[in-house]
């Protein structure tokens, strides 16, 4: 049972261009470069809206940029919000490790290629699209539009890689140091569904959804996923997994007026919001907890080891997608390894959990659809939505 105050957050992120005073004292070598930049710096716990989150030029990328470091991503993940004005193109750029995008907002096309030898690859993409610019490659992103921005959310493990080698240029634009790990002809054909998970890079216990690729099309659209009972509210699940990359997703989807149970892991973790509307909190052990709306658009890092749940407040499922850390920062709840101390079921939460989400749902003149025996039956099992 927690028996913590709450705090209402009453605004998004905290937005500067520089260095500032961080809640976290450690000074990462990313954090040094990154506010050496010049570029608008999104910090705090949550962005309202990465389709709407101001931006500001990047003049040594000659992009419109916004860095994004919240209090959960704790030098361990990149993200950062590119904005392309109609019709245009960003200037090419390279990086040697991996890069997962996600379509914020817009439609436009990707160029990829080594920029040594071969032919460029080209896919289009739309809004609630993801995928991954493979280690080694050259790309750049275009406007496909004439009335209005793209917006794109970047996401990479660039900070943890700066702490081994902290010189940026060993990682970006390095004149194709090495060779890309994918052929590129091949590389943005549609990702697959892949049963039982077989020769993919991790594997949880149970039956599972997992899908393939390098090119998602619609996060939003997307409906192959399983039952993820351990978590509640009668949620589903998929894993994300990219071709010859240790970076994976996952995404998951539950039903109206419910909410998923607490838990927590380590850092890293970036949630990006397809679709739905609701609200998390977030709180460490014993400490006041952080409310965090969120709509499409919406995104929110969990800090390390503090615990978060999910509620859905609309008429609709809502659908979350978790950029994941490296694998070796994968955090307890997620292998189940001891749910008691990292779950919280729903029998032993807070009462004030179920009379918020109770009290939000009747502003809108809406009721929970919880079932009054998950909150008294320890073993009660949520009928599974897919
Ligand atoms: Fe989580």
């Amino acid at each position: 049972m927690t028996t913590t105050n709450t705090t209402q957050s009453t605004s998004d992120s905290v937005v500067s261009a520089g260095k500032q005073e961080r809640a976290t004292v450690a000074a990462y070598a990313y954090d040094e470069w990154m506010e050496a930049q010049g570029a608008p710096i999104h910090r705090g716990f949550y962005i309202a809206d990465v389709r709407t989150a101001p931006v500001g030029t990047w003049r040594a990328r000659g992009a419109e940029t916004a860095f994004i470091q919240l209090e959960g991503q704790q030098g361990v993940s990149e993200a950062r919000i590119t904005e392309i004005a109609p019709g245009a193109t960003t200037p090419a750029y390279r990086m040697a490790i991996d890069e997962v995008v996600y379509v914020a907002a817009g439609n436009g096309s990707t160029t990829v290629s080594n920029g040594v030898h071969g032919s460029p690859s080209t896919f289009e993409w739309s809004d609630h699209a993801l995928f991954l610019v493979p280690r080694h490659t050259l790309r750049e992103f275009s406007n496909l539009r004439g009335d209005r921005p793209v917006r794109l959310l970047h996401y990479s493990y660039l900070p943890l890689a700066m702490s081994v080698v902290p010189e940026p240029q060993f990682f970006l634009d390095n004149g194709g140091a090495a060779t890309p790990p994918v052929d590129l002809s091949e590389a943005f054909d549609e990702a697959q569904a892949i049963a039982g998970g077989s020769g993919l890079k991790w594997v949880g216990s149970g039956d599972k959804a997992y899908w393939f690729g390098n090119f998602f099309p619609d996060m939003r659209a997307w409906d192959k996923l399983r039952d993820h009972a351990a978590r509640g509210a009668g949620g589903s699940t998929v894993s994300i997994q990219f071709a010859d990359s240790d970076m994976s997703c996952h995404m998951s989807v539950f039903p109206s007026r419910t909410y998923k149970k607490a838990h927590r892991h380590g850092p890293g973790r970036v949630i990006i919001i397809p679709d739905g509307e609701g609200y998390s909190v977030m709180w460490q052990e014993g400490k006041d907890k952080v409310i965090v709306p969120w709509h499409e658009g919406s995104l929110v890092v969990p800090p390390d080891r503090w615990f978060h749940q999910h509620f859905n407040l609309g008429a609709t499922p809502a659908r979350y997608l978790a950029f994941h850390p490296p694998l070796q920062f994968h955090g307890y709840a997620d292998k189940v390894v001891d749910r008691a101390k990292d779950q919280i079921e729903y029998f032993d939460e807070d009462p004030w959990v179920h009379q918020h989400f109770e009290s939000e749902l009747a502003e809108r003149g809406l009721t929970s659809l919880m079932p009054s025996q998950a909150y008294t039956d320890p073993n009660y099992a949520f009928k599974p939505s897919v």
